[in-house]
This record gives structure tokens, sequence and C-alpha cells, in this order.
């Protein structure tokens, strides 16, 4: 049996998704893949309540508890890669990870660390992505799952998903409408993933 281990920061949405996914397409029987824990860097991540009522087991890292040390950010992510570890996971999934990770983490995931991005990459990497193709005055939107590299949003593209960017758009409305492609892209780019893993 494979093991996926997802990170999130907040809501959980896309956790969701993909927890729920796995559920309804049967991941265990035909991928040989199930989701081992979800593990969030807050320790008042929703998603943790969310993963709990799937009966998915759940673990925080809280990164601020490594605030004040000499260097918090290598602390945090080598805990990070230790909690992940305990799974020896084939996939790792970033799954609304609202942290930018050291190039050790990932440089030790590479090849095996999707993340989904809010956007139609390579257009308007980092933040705030939905108000800048407002005002950029884009037609279309959407999200990215792509591998993730040491180069931050940049990695192979797996998945897209295009959304129309409507007249009167704000960046909630738009964010809402990609969000729901987001659910249904990135389940199905980690089964392909999956199917395509020897
Ligand atoms: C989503 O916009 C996703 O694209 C980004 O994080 C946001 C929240 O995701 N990665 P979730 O609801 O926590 O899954």
């Amino acid at each position: 049996m494979r093991n996926i281990v997802i990170l999130i920061s907040g809501g959980g949405s896309n956790m969701l998704a993909i927890a729920q996914a796995a559920q309804r397409e049967h991941w265990p029987e035909r991928f040989q893949a199930r989701i081992a824990c979800v593990i969030s860097n807050r320790p008042q991540a929703g998603g943790l309540a969310k993963a709990a009522e799937l009966g998915l087991a759940t673990q925080v890292v809280d990164h601020k508890s490594f605030e004040g040390q000499s260097h918090p950010r290598e602390a945090f992510d080598s805990a990070l890669m230790q909690a992940i570890d305990v799974h020896q996971p084939s996939l790792v999934v970033l799954a609304g990870f609202m942290r930018i990770l050291t190039p050790g983490f990932v440089v030790h995931y590479q090849g095996r660390l999707l993340n989904i991005h809010p956007s139609l990459l390579p257009a308007f990497t980092g933040l705030n992505t939905h108000q800048r193709a407002i005002d950029a005055g884009c037609r279309f939107a959407g999200a990215t799952v792509h591998q993730v590299t040491v180069d931050l949003d940049d990695g192979p593209i797996l998945a897209q998903a295009v959304v129309p960017v409507m007249p009167d758009d704000t960046a909630d409305s738009l964010a809402a409408r990609v969000l729901t492609q987001e659910h249904l892209v990135y389940p199905q780019a980690i089964a392909e993933w999956l199917s395509r893993q020897p």
C-alpha cells in the first residue's frame, strides 16, 4: 500500500475533495494508495476537523513553535519532514498549504511533491492571483496542479482548470469559481499520477 500525506494550512477544501475522491473511486483497491495522514502547520486549521470527520489521521506541526530559533524555517521544515517520513509517503500533496518550503525539503520530496496554485501558471505566480488577473483584464483564470521544485510555483504542470472571468467579478467571486474547479482537477490529477507510478 502506498501512502499519501496531505499538508494543509486552512479550510482544507482541496484535502476534503481529494479524500472524498479516494473513497468514492476506491483508490486503495485501484491504485494501492491511501491517505495516511493530514498534517497542518496551523493548530486551528479548519481542515483538521474535516479530516478527522472522514476518519483520517491528523497531526499538527506548528510553525510558530520554531520562531525564535536561529534558523526557524529550516527547523520547521526538518520537523515537518520527520512527521511526514513516519509514513514513508509515495506522494506528498500540498493542499492550501501556505508556507514557502526550503530547498532541502523540496529536494527531499522532489518528484513526489504536488501543489495546486490558483492561477494559470506561468501567469500570476505568488499571492493575490485573482485580483491580479482581474486587474490585468484577463478573460480567463483558473488553477494549476504542478510538481513542486525549488523555484516557487514553477515546476512541471500536470493539469489545469480554466474558468471565465466575468465583468462584475470580484477577487472573491472569481476565487469561488476557481476553487470549485480545483476540487475537480486536483483529485483527477493525483489519480492520474498514481496510475502512472510503478
Ligand atoms: C486555494 O485557493 C488553493 O488554490 C490554494 O489554497 C487555497 C485554499 O485551499 N492552494 P483549501 O480550501 O485550504 O484547500
